[in-house]
C-alpha cells in the first residue's frame, strides 16, 4: 500500500485546467490501485511557515552541526513538520499552471520549505549536494519522484531535470 501526495498549485479550483487533468488522473489511479492512499495539499489553503532569516540560520546550524538557539529550534520544527509530510509519501502528483514561465509562487515557497538539510538532502563526501529524492521523468511507466533514501540509501542520486506542466504522473 502506497501513499500518493497530490500537490495542487492553481488557485482557480473549479475553473482550473491543471486541476481537471489531475483529478482525471487521480480518479483513474484510484480505480487501478484502490489500496493506495491519496493525500492532498492545496498550496492555496495551507499556511506555510516563512523561510526567513532565522530559518536560514537554523539550516546553517544543521549543516555546521551546531546547537540551535530557541528561536532557530522553533523555526526548524515548523519547516521540518512540512518537510516530513512531504518525505513520508511514496509517490507524488503535482498540478502546476505555468505562471510567467515558472510556477505559482506558493509552490516555490513549498519547495523552499521542504528542501531541508538533514531531512532530504545532505552534503556528499565531495562537498556536493546529495539529494535523497530524485526526479525521473522518462521511464516506460510514468514515474516521478523516487525516494532513493529508502530504495537505495548507499547510491548517489542521479539528478535529472524535468518539465512539469499540468498534472504529472507518479511512480512504480
Ligand atoms: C499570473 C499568471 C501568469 C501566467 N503566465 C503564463 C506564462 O508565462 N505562459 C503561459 O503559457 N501561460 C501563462 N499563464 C496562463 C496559465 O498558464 C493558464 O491559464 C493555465 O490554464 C492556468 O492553469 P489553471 O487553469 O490550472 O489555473 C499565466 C496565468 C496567470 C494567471
Amino acid at each position: 500500500m502506497a501513499t500518493v501526495l497530490y500537490i495542487e498549485a492553481s488557485p482557480l479550483k473549479e475553473r482550473s485546467h491543471t486541476i481537471e487533468v489531475a483529478r482525471a488522473f487521480l480518479g483513474a489511479y484510484r480505480e487501478a490501485r484502490p489500496q493506495d492512499t491519496i493525500e492532498t495539499i492545496d498550496l492555496w489553503a495551507q499556511a506555510l511557515p516563512p523561510f526567513d532569516g532565522a530559518t536560514i540560520e537554523a539550516k546553517f546550524a544543521v549543516l555546521r552541526k551546531k546547537e540551535f538557539t530557541p528561536l532557530q529550534q522553533e523555526k526548524w520544527d515548523a519547516v521540518r513538520a512540512v518537510a516530513r509530510r512531504f518525505n513520508a509519501a511514496d509517490k507524488y502528483v503535482l498540478s502546476v499552471p505555468m505562471w510567467n514561465f515558472s510556477v505559482p509562487y506558493p509552490l516555490k515557497h513549498y519547495i523552499d520549505v521542504v528542501t531541508l538539510a538533514g531531512e532530504n538532502w545532505t552534503w556528499s563526501t565531495w562537498g556536493l549536494m546529495r539529494p535523497w529524492v530524485t526526479v525521473e521523468p522518462s521511464s516506460p511507466e510514468p514515474k516521478l519522484l523516487t525516494p532513493i533514501a529508502r530504495a537505495n540509501p548507499s547510491s548517489y542520486a542521479r539528478s535529472s531535470a524535468s518539465h512539469c506542466t499540468s498534472a504529472a504522473a507518479v511512480g512504480q
